[in-house]
């Protein structure tokens, strides 16, 4: 049985004030019908772990070299030092604004993985790729690439994030068999790369303009495990609308 797994993920947004605002909010509604988290900025994480009884806290990238001369960077010991359990890796604003490739999204999850942290590892198609009836192949290559050389035990913690990129932040969402179906595409790759155990193990979401409005559609996909959620998880309200309705 896979838990459900419904992550915020908050960009560039909510100073630290915000973030322990809408915990303070949210938190308490929490329930045992799905792991529920969000993801802040660097700064924010340190108070979010603190005022956090059940939400789970993430960050939303890291280096994977463990020092050294790398400015700006943020690396896993520093995370692991203060105690965060969930890591966003690889996703498509890291990949189209900050360089981040298949490669090193592999090096991220590799070291997270040795730190016991548990990657959620964004993948997903562009609108021209999926115009042109790619995303099958993008979706495979980039596991291929990003989940490379791992031992089937440790897969089977991971989080797999698909999001469309298409669908990220404009309100066109996949409707619920696309979504369904790619899902079951990432499944199957896990399966052909690590075998069915780890594949039935592993959770996938779904996320790209995913709302209160849409959830329990997507819920109730076989192979979407959760959503990773934008725009919808920055009002107290709708994520804990969110939350509600996935009891
Ligand atoms: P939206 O929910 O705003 O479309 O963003 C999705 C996303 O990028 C989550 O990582």
């Amino acid at each position: 049985m896979r838990k459900p797994i419904i992550v915020g993920n908050w960009k560039m947004n909510k100073t630290i004030a915000e973030a322990t605002a809408f915990i303070k909010e949210v938190d308490p509604v929490c329930h045992d019908g799905a792991t529920y988290g969000v993801g802040t900025s660097f700064l924010a994480l340190q108070d979010a772990i603190k005022n956090a009884k059940n939400l789970i806290i993430a960050a939303e990238n890291c280096h994977f070299e463990d020092s050294g001369a790398f400015t700006g960077e943020v690396s896993v010991p520093m995370l692991e030092e203060i105690g965060v359990k969930y890591c966003i890796i690889g996703h498509s604003e890291r990949r189209q604004m900050f360089g981040d490739s298949d490669e090193t999204v592999n090096k991220k999850a590799k070291r997270l993985i040795k730190a016991g942290i548990t990657p959620i590892l964004c993948i997903g198609e562009t609108e021209a790729q999926y115009d042109a009836k790619e995303t099958e192949s993008v979706i495979r290559s980039q596991l291929s690439g990003s989940l490379a050389d791992l031992c089937p035990e440790c897969v089977k913690g991971i989080v797999i994030a698909y999001e469309p990129i298409w669908a990220i932040g404009t309100g066109k969402s996949a409707t619920k068999e696309d979504a369904q179906k790619c899902c079951h595409i990432v499944r199957d790759q896990i399966e052909k790369m690590y075998g069915k155990e780890a594949a039935d193990a592993v959770r996938i979401q779904y996320g790209g303009s995913v709302k209160p409005e849409n959830i329990v559609e997507y819920m109730a996909c076989e192979d979407i495990d959760g959503a990773l959620i934008g725009g919808a998880s920055l009002k107290a309200d709708s994520f804990k609308e969110i939350i509600e309705k996935t009891k």
